[in-house]
């Protein structure tokens, strides 16, 4: 049937390894024949392209990171390098792509197509989950549930001093990590890009649960948050400790939110993103991301994907108003 690969491009996440194993598995069923590509588009450039087998990906479905390796390749954005890739990939016979990554890796691939008639699908894997056209991607859980951990750790050291714990998430200029973060673990603040906030309606209300004998705080605050031009993260352990009169501490959860053990819901994601991407690639969708819109798999095309920018849930904003905009504040404690 032919030969396919797989590589994994950008910022990696948790579930590329248990993708990895099921493009492997699946290959095979189909009688193609699998191939690794290490170090997302370097790899192509520099032929680390190498037939891979079960043994390559036993015990790996438990690991976060990714086996192969990822990069962010400035030089497959010059025609010459993406040249020597297609060199490359015509030398071991493979005419098929499964590429994990995010929009900006699925634009350079849709521009090899063009040029070179290699197909391609792309799996949408980025922590921020902010990839325009799919509900969900890769990861996301996985890194959803490390803060999790990480912020209920913190809640329970929180008691023991009368402080506020800043914590702040990954996600570029979305708001999803932390939004998701702030309501599932009980965070009194939350400041997003996607939500304006009114810091007065903060120190309102925080003045009156304090009086009312509240002790802590937790504020969560997405890194694409500034204010007045500096990190907000900062500016919010700052005000803390002279608008509210607390002592304050920063977290930065940083690159622990992109690994750790994928959750069950990771794993599943990725072998049903694998097996669609493959039977995509197997059918007529020659250069399309297979995205995953209202509990469907759905192809679409790259100018679907890239059109335009993503747009947190609206349904999912409303739901946090109340709480994290207008600042309604429950009382008593
Ligand atoms: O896109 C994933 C992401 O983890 C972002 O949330 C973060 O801003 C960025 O990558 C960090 O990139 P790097 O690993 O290059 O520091």
């Amino acid at each position: 049937m032919g030969n396919i690969a797989i590589l994994c491009s950008g910022g990696d996440v948790s579930g590329m390894n248990p993708a990895l194993k099921r493009f492997v598995e699946y290959s095979f069923e189909k009688g193609l024949t699998p191939y690794f590509v290490y170090h997302g588009y370097e790899g192509l450039i520099d032929d680390k392209i190498v037939p891979a087998g079960f043994k390559d990906v036993s015990g790996i479905i438990t690991r976060g990171g990714t086996k192969l390796g990822s990069a962010r390749s400035k030089r497959f954005m010059e025609p010459e390098y993406r040249r020597q890739a297609y060199e490359n990939l015509k030398k071991h016979g493979i005419d098929k792509l499964v590429v994990l990554g995010g929009d900006g890796s699925f634009r350079g691939m849709d521009k090899f197509y063009h040029e070179t008639g290699i197909q391609f699908c792309g799996i949408p894997s980025t922590i921020d989950n902010d990839i325009n056209g799919t509900d969900y991607c890769l990861g996301v859980d996985t890194a959803l549930n490390i803060i999790k951990h990480s912020v209920d750790a913190i809640r329970d050291t929180a008691g023991a001093f009368r402080r506020a714990f800043v914590i702040e998430t990954m996600g570029r200029d979305c708001g999803y990590l932390a939004l998701v973060s702030a309501m599932t673990s009980g965070a009194e603040m939350c400041l997003i890009p996607e939500l304006e906030y009114d810091l007065e309606r903060y120190s309102d209300c925080y003045r009156k649960q304090i009086a009312a004998g509240r002790d802590y705080f937790i504020a969560i605050i997405a890194e694409g948050v500034k204010i007045n031009g500096v990190k907000a993260t900062d500016v919010i352990v700052d005000w803390f400790e002279k608008e509210i009169g607390f002592e304050s501490r920063a977290t930065v959860l940083g690159h622990t939110q992109r690994g750790g053990n994928p959750t069950v819901y990771d794993r599943l994601m990725a072998y049903k993103f694998v097996t669609y991407a493959i039977d995509g690639l197997l059918s007529e969708h020659t250069h399309s991301v297979i995205c995953y819109t209202k509990s469907h798999f759905t192809y679409k095309s790259i100018d679907e994907v890239t059109g335009s920018r993503y747009q947190l849930d609206p349904a999912l904003l409303d739901l946090a108003r109340s709480e994290y905009q207008q600042v309604l504040c429950p009382l008593p404690l």
